[in-house]
């Protein structure tokens, strides 16, 4: 590694690990002659504020590596710890003994749903696995992780929620999950300045009809979820800390069983999992 060069980047961004990361991604290049230019290209970027992780074009997730830019929400460690929680209770509950069909509304970069195949591939076969998106350019991106990671077999689906499903899915999807937009459109532009350079459909949503900020896209997909899930089959929603009490009891009023919170490594409630009767 050239020393001197790691010094003037870790200069730009003011710190040697980010510098250090940068320079080790821009060695990547083929030619030899271009790597000090594409690090100092990085190293502007990243000292332009652009968050990290669309500066180095990848990002690990569980035990993906991931292309991320800025089609997508960068994939956050609490979202690691909503596909263990979808994971154990897809083990405890194994609806049926046919094939698993995994439904991921609102996939983004695809971290959730590939991570499930790839984790759950050793031990289970697949019937029907579809990734949606609202935003054709990310479901774009999730697509270029699919074939990246070498999963195939996958359906990608544009549209709002579960409109973008085939009415054949219906009542036979065995693991639906999603981690919807939960920031109230009212604390745009007073957050931390990374999420600017994050799509707003993202992040940000409307108030309920049952009139919680922020909460309408959790409680579509809440309401709706009981007639697309197979009998037996589980709901796993990452969500507000705000927000999981509202979806819990909704969970109960739709019809759901065995509704259990989601908790992160710092403890506090992320999401929901439940189970279609
Ligand atoms: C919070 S991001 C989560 C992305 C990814 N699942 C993850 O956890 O990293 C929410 C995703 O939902 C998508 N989205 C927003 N509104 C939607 C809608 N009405 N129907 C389907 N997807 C939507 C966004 O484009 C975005 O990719």
């Amino acid at each position: 590694m050239d020393d001197v060069l790691l010094a003037e980047l870790t200069s730009e961004v003011h710190s040697a690990t980010e510098a250090k990361w940068i320079l080790e991604r821009a060695m990547t290049v083929d030619d030899a002659s271009r790597i000090a230019p594409v690090a100092r290209a990085m190293a502007a970027r990243r000292a332009g504020g652009e968050p990290l992780q669309y500066v180095l074009g990848s990002w690990s997730f569980r035990t993906l590596e991931l292309l991320v830019d800025d089609r997508a929400l960068i994939p956050r460690p609490e979202t690691e710890q909503v596909v263990e929680a979808a994971l154990e209770r897809w083990r405890r509950t194994r609806p049926g003994d046919g094939a698993l069909s995994i439904v991921e509304l609102g996939c983004g970069t695809g971290a959730i749903c590939l991570s499930l195949i790839s984790e759950l591939r050793a031990e289970t076969r697949f019937g029907e696995c579809v990734m949606t998106d609202v935003s054709s350019e990310t479901l774009r991106l999730a697509g270029e992780n699919a074939l990246a990671l070498g999963i195939g077999g996958l359906t990608l689906r544009v549209g709002n929620w579960f409109a973008a499903l085939s009415e054949g899915l219906r009542g036979r999807v065995d693991l639906l999950i999603a981690n919807p937009p939960y920031v109230s459109e009212g604390l745009r532009g007073h957050l931390d300045p990374v999420l600017d350079w994050e799509p707003d459909i993202a992040l940000y949503a409307p108030m309920s009809r049952s009139g919680i900020a922020g909460f309408l896209h959790v409680e579509t997909i809440v309401t709706q979820s009981r007639e697309w899930l197979s009998p037996g089959g589980v709901l796993c929603l990452e969500m507000s800390e705000h927000h999981v009490q509202a979806a819990m009891e909704l969970a109960l009023r739709v019809g759901l069983v065995g509704v259990e919170e989601i908790r992160d490594l710092a403890g506090m409630p992320r999401g929901i999992t439940a189970v279609a009767p």
